[in-house]
C-alpha cells in the first residue's frame, strides 16, 4: 500500500460541483477514500457524485452561507478523516466601489462560512482524532496581489492566518492542518474573472506562470497528498503551486 493511499478514510469535499473541489472528489475517491461531497447546484453535485470510484460515498446539497445549513449538514455527517474547503467566489470590486454588501458577500462564503463549518464539525465530534487532516485553498494573491482582489486577497490572507492558529489548536489531538496557494487553474472561476481582462492582459497574466496554467489535477494531487499518510508530519504549511 503507497502512502499516497487514502483506503479506510472519509473525506468530505465542500465546492465539489465545480473545479479544484470537484476534481479533488473524484481523485481522492480513485485513490481509495469515501467521499462526502457538497455544493449548492444539485445537477452538477449529481454529475461530481457519478463519476466518483467506488462506493459508500454520499452527496449533501448545503448553502454554506446559511447557518442551518451547516447544522443540517453537519448533523448528517459520518466521521471524517478529512475535511477539504474548496467553496470560494471571485471578486473584482475597485477599493473606492466597496460597500459593506461586497465585504459580506466574499466574506460570507471564503471565510464566515469555512470557519463556521470547521467549528461545527469540531464541535460535534465528526473529525476523528489521530490522522486527520484539513486543507484550506487560499491564492497566490495574497503573495502575489492583483487590481481589483482587494475582497478576495483580504478573505484569502484571514483564512491563511486562522489555518495557521487551527494547526497549533489542532496538533495535540493529531491533526494537521494546512493550506495551499494556487496560482491560476483553469475551472469555472477562473473564467470568471478573466473576463474581466482583456485578451492581452490575460495572455501576461499567463506569462506569469512559465509551466503554464494549472489544471484542477495539479491542484487535486497536491491535496491527496495532504489527505493522506505522506504528510503525517506535515502542519501548519503554506503551499504554493504558482506554476514557476
Ligand atoms: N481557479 C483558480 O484560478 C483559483 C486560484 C487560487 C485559488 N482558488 C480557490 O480554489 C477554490 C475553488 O475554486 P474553483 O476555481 O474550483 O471555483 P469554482 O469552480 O467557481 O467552484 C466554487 C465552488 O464553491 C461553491 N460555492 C460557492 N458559494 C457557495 C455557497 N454559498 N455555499 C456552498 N458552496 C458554495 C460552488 O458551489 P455551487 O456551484 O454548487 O454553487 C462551487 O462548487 C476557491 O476557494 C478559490 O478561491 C482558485
Amino acid at each position: 500500500m503507497s502512502a499516497f493511499d487514502l483506503n479506510g478514510k472519509t473525506v468530505l469535499v465542500t465546492g465539489a460541483s465545480s473545479g479544484i473541489g470537484k476534481q479533488t472528489a473524484i481523485t481522492a475517491s480513485k485513490q481509495g477514500a469515501r467521499l462526502v461531497i457538497t455544493g449548492r447546484n444539485a445537477e452538477r453535485l449529481e454529475e461530481t457524485f457519478k463519476s466518483l470510484h467506488g462506493e459508500g460515498h454520499l452527496q449533501l446539497l448545503a448553502d454554506l452561507t446559511i447557518q442551518a445549513d451547516i447544522d443540517r449538514m453537519v448533523a448528517q455527517l459520518p466521521i471524517l478523516n478529512g475535511l477539504v474547503h474548496s467553496t470560494g467566489i471571485s471578486d473584482m470590486t475597485p477599493a473606492s466601489y466597496i460597500t459593506s454588501e461586497t465585504i459580506a458577500r466574499t466574506f460570507r462564503i471564503s471565510f464566515d462560512a469555512i470557519v463556521l463549518l470547521t467549528a461545527g464539525i469540531l464541535s460535534r465530534k465528526k473529525l476523528a482524532k489521530n490522522d486527520s487532516s484539513i486543507v484550506f485553498i487560499s491564492s497566490i494573491s495574497t503573495t502575489y496581489p492583483f487590481i481589483g482582489g482587494s475582497m478576495y486577497v483580504s478573505a484569502k490572507a484571514a483564512i491563511e492566518g486562522y489555518a495557521r492558529v487551527l494547526a497549533k489548536e489542532l496538533v495535540q489531538r493529531g491533526t494537521r492542518v494546512n493550506c495551499i496557494a494556487p496560482a491560476l487553474v483553469r475551472t469555472p472561476m477562473m473564467d470568471e474573472t478573466a473576463v474581466n481582462y482583456s485578451q492581452e492582459v490575460v495572455d501576461q497574466i499567463e506569462k506569469l506562470q512559465p509551466l503554464g496554467l494549472g489544471d484542477p489535477e495539479d491542484v487535486a494531487n497536491t491535496i491527496v497528498y495532504f489527505l493522506s499518510d505522506a504528510s503525517k508530519w506535515v502542519t501548519g504549511g503554506h503551499l504554493i503551486l504558482g506554476g514557476g
